[in-house]
């Protein structure tokens, strides 16, 4: 999903942390090689899954995504509230997110 590995930190830590979260769950990974395809500005991995363990340690049951662009992070955030719980998400554009 990264446009560069490296685009914010060293190089060599964009791959320490590729590695220490592969991606296991098959819909994730949909959404990664879709966002990698099209050019959607999605959050990367490792902030996605700190927004959901975040969300699960305060038990939060209701989230508000301001920008969800696919849903990436909004998928985090709804495993981590749980069926009872509820995320609202908001965004200006209409289109698919693809460029
Ligand atoms: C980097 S992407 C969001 C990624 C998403 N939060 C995620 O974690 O995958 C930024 C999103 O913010 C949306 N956006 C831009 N300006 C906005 C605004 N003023 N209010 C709400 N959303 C906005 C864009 O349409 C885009 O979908």
């Amino acid at each position: 999903m990264k446009a560069r590995i490296d685009a914010i930190i060293q190089l060599k830590s964009g791959e320490y942390l590729e590695q220490l979260h592969p991606q296991t769950d098959g819909l994730l990974r949909e959404m990664e090689e879709y966002g990698g395809e099209h050019g959607v500005p999605s959050a990367d991995r490792e902030v996605a899954l700190f927004c959901e363990i975040t969300a699960r340690a305060v038990n939060a049951k209701r989230c508000l995504e301001i920008g969800m662009a696919i849903g990436y992070t909004s998928l985090h955030l709804a495993r981590a509230v749980g069926e009872d719980g509820l995320v609202v998400t908001i965004d200006p554009s209409d289109e698919d997110q693809g460029g």
